[in-house]
Order: C-alpha cells, then sequence, then structure tokens
C-alpha cells in the first residue's frame, strides 16, 4: 500500500469507507460549520520562527499531563459514536494510545462501555462525564469510573444543549442506521465497515445501556441528548462533582478567562480550553486563539490544555508555543480509525510525533520543555517586512 503521509489522506480514505451519516457526524460542526473549520484554519496564520546551526541531534518530545510520562503532549479526545466509525473502535483507539504511550479518554456517549474496555484494554484510561438530568445516575456513573480504575475524569461543560449539526439532521443520523432504501444502497459500498461491523455486538451506547430507554435506536441524536442533558448544568454542579470525585479532575470546553478562573476555584486539576470541535456555538472563536488569553488568567495554578483543529505535530508544537501544557485529538484519531481501525489511529499518531520530532528540531528546540512563544514570529507579512525595513528619509 502507498504510504500514508498525513491526516487529510486519512480523511479522504474514512470518507470512501465509513457510511455518509457517520463520516459526516465526525467531520461536520455546527450551523455554518464555521468555528469547525476556524479552529484548523487558525494554526495556518501562525508562523513558526526557523533556527539554524544549534545541536539538535539529541531531542525528545516527552511530556508530562497531570503527573504523568507521556511520549509527546497529545491525548485522545473523547467521541461519542467512536464504535460506529469502525467496529469496535474505542477498544482498537484505546489500545493503538496506549500502545503509543498516551492517555485515551472514553466518552459517556461511547458505543463501548466503561466495564467493557476496561476489560478489554491493558492500561487504565480516562472517562469523560456529561452532566444528565439524572444526578444520581451521573453519580453512578462516576462510581463506575473509579472502580473500573479510571484516575482521571473529564467534565465536559460546552454541552448543556446541542448545537445544530444540519449534516446530521439531514443524513437522519441514527444508531444502528435504520435499513432504508438509501442507507442499505450506500452500505453495499461499503464492505469494509459492514464486514467489521457484523463481527461486533456493540452497536449501541455501552455505558448508558439498560439505564435509559430507547437506546436501539437513537433516531435523532440531538433531541435525544437535549433529552438528557441538562440545561440547568451550573458551578455548583460541577463543585458537588469536585466533592465526589477522588481522582484529578479536568474541565473541558472553557474558552474564556472568566469561565478557567472559576474552574480553578471549583478545584479543578487542569482544563481544556475547547469549543467542542467547533460542533456546539458556531460563531465562538477559535481554540487555539482563546489558548493565550486563558494561559495569562490561570497562570500555574492548573494546567492548561487545548484542543480543535490539531492535525500535525506543527500545530501542537504551537499549542505549546501559546501556553498549553498539552493538546488532545478528536477527529484525526476518527479519521484513522475509519481509514484503517487500530492501524490507522496509530498511524496518526506516528504522523503526528514525527512532524513534531522534526519542527522541534528545525526550531531549535530540543525539549518540549524549551517551547515558548519566542518560538513564533507573530504580525502580518507587510508589517513585518514594513517594520525591518530602514525607516524612510
Ligand atoms: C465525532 C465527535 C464526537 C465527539 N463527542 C464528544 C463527546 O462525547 N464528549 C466530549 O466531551 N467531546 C466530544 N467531542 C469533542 C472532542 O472531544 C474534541 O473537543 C474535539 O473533537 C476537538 O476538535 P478536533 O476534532 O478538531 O480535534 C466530539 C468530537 C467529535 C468530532
Amino acid at each position: 500500500m502507498r504510504a500514508v503521509t498525513s491526516v487529510e489522506e486519512l480523511r479522504r480514505m474514512a470518507r470512501r469507507r465509513v457510511p455518509r451519516m457517520f463520516f459526516d457526524y465526525v467531520d461536520g460542526g455546527s450551523w455554518s460549520e464555521k468555528t469547525r473549520w476556524e479552529n484548523s484554519a487558525d494554526f495556518g496564520q501562525l508562523h513558526l520562527r526557523q533556527r539554524v546551526a544549534i545541536d539538535v541531534s539529541e531531542r525528545s518530545t516527552a511530556a508530562r499531563m497531570l503527573g504523568n510520562d507521556i511520549r509527546m503532549p497529545v491525548a485522545i479526545a473523547p467521541a461519542g459514536l467512536t464504535g460506529m466509525v469502525h467496529a469496535d473502535g474505542e477498544i482498537l483507539a484505546a489500545r493503538a494510545a496506549q500502545k503509543f504511550g498516551i492517555p485515551y479518554t472514553l466518552s459517556t456517549v461511547a458505543i463501548c462501555g466503561l466495564e467493557d474496555l476496561a476489560d478489554n484494554v491493558e492500561e487504565p484510561f480516562w472517562f469523560q462525564l456529561y452532566v444528565m438530568r439524572d444526578r444520581e445516575f451521573v453519580d453512578g456513573l462516576m462510581d463506575r469510573a473509579a472502580s473500573v480504575g479510571c484516575p482521571v475524569l473529564v467534565v465536559t461543560l460546552d454541552l448543556p444543549l446541542s448545537g445544530n449539526r444540519h449534516r446530521d439532521v439531514r443524513n437522519g443520523l441514527s444508531s444502528p442506521p435504520r435499513p432504508t432504501l438509501r442507507n442499505l444502497a450506500e452500505l453495499v459500498t461499503k464492505p469494509y465497515w459492514c464486514r467489521a461491523m457484523l463481527g461486533t455486538r456493540r452497536r449501541s451506547f455501552g455505558t448508558l445501556a439498560g439505564h435509559i430507554g430507547n437506546l436501539d435506536d437513537v433516531s435523532a441524536l440531538a433531541k435525544w441528548t437535549d433529552g438528557q442533558f441538562d440545561p440547568s448544568l451550573n458551578w455548583s454542579d460541577v463543585k458537588r462533582i469536585r466533592d465526589r470525585w477522588k481522582g484529578k479532575l479536568i474541565i473541558k470546553g472553557i474558552l474564556d478567562p472568566e469561565d478557567a478562573l472559576r474552574a480553578v476555584e471549583c478545584g479543578a486539576d487542569a482544563i481544556v480550553v475547547s469549543n467542542h470541535g467547533g460542533r456546539q456555538l458556531d460563531g465562538a472563536v477559535s481554540s487555539i486563539s482563546a489558548l493565550p488569553a486563558v494561559v495569562s488568567a490561570v497562570g500555574t495554578s492548573v494546567e492548561v490544555h487545548v484542543d480543535g483543529g490539531i492535525q500535525s505535530g506543527q500545530d501542537v508544537f504551537k499549542a505549546i508555543a501559546l501556553g498549553a501544557q498539552s493538546t488532545y485529538v478528536g477527529r484525526s484519531m476518527l479519521y484513522g480509525l475509519g481509514a484503517m481501525g487500530e492501524q490507522g489511529v496509530t498511524r496518526v499518531l506516528e504522523i503526528i510525533h514525527d512532524g513534531l520530532h522534526k519542527t522541534m528540531g528545525l526550531c531549535g528546540v530540543v525539549s518540549v520543555d524549551e517551547i515558548g512563544p519566542h518560538n513564533l514570529v507573530f504580525g502580518e507579512v507587510e508589517t513585518r517586512i514594513r517594520q525591518a525595513l530602514p525607516a524612510a528619509e
């Protein structure tokens, strides 16, 4: 097979292999998808500062996240329905991440359940919690996560209700796909996906099974989500979660410095600067552009992580340069998974690792701790040129 050299290639391969409704669920954003696309486009606006003649023969991408040694400053973001992108997707992605030496986060609305994943992987993983209306159930989820050995809970705050995702509505997103003529006709063109899916029993929300009715056919995901998730979610809930959860706590979905400070007050160990991959508030700023203000607001009181639009080692380097302790990948992982299962996720991680390792070398940096704003070049091209020219007579 031809060597795959970029996440974009895996995205195209996933588009060919995964049924449209699930590819679009991954690929799309909310409303006009402006924020979804700006997340990655804004990385493209940043320039790296090339340095030469510095001995970079011994470089390391090793980093730390909440006290854990990791191979590079990247973790896998929680993603609902991962097991619909590829059969047993959560297990495959978690194995790829663990073999690579980075954390995997399981979503509340994953296809593979908490206990099921714990039985099928070698190492502990992180659990992402949505605060649902039934708070007793939410407490039970935390207890279950603790009892399968999750060391970290990631509480997502940016989905008190669903953003309108037009592609999902158009495609009639359901899990599993309804046997309409259109869906059946499409499935014939996706033999790779079908073959794997026929070999698994995991086709509905594993962690939620048995607790919430009508799970066999979540025919309108957004409607279902709005029925289960709680728009009254507020900081007192976060405090309550902090009191109950004994492990490390990450608050995800922060874009505003004031919210970041509230999360710190509530006892978070880390926050994730995130707009949910542009799937919630369309028109919100990109995560990378929101990062510096959050970093300066919280200082060193908590770790600041970021996600949204990361597709390469250069993107990771830029995020670290702007003050992130670490990053997460959502879609990049899902494209790899849809394209080639576990092997595809591994390939994504290799591409990002290789890009980061080489970018460090070309910027004259040998360790992740050394990366900072001094590794970036700021300003519009014309302004930079004008400033560099001798002053006009
Ligand atoms: C298909 C998909 C499903 C997602 N499901 C969840 C979820 O269940 N819980 C959550 O906190 N975030 C979820 N997210 C958001 C991701 O955790 C992450 O914030 C986002 O994907 C980062 O942007 P990126 O995809 O550009 O890397 C999801 C994202 C995608 C693409």
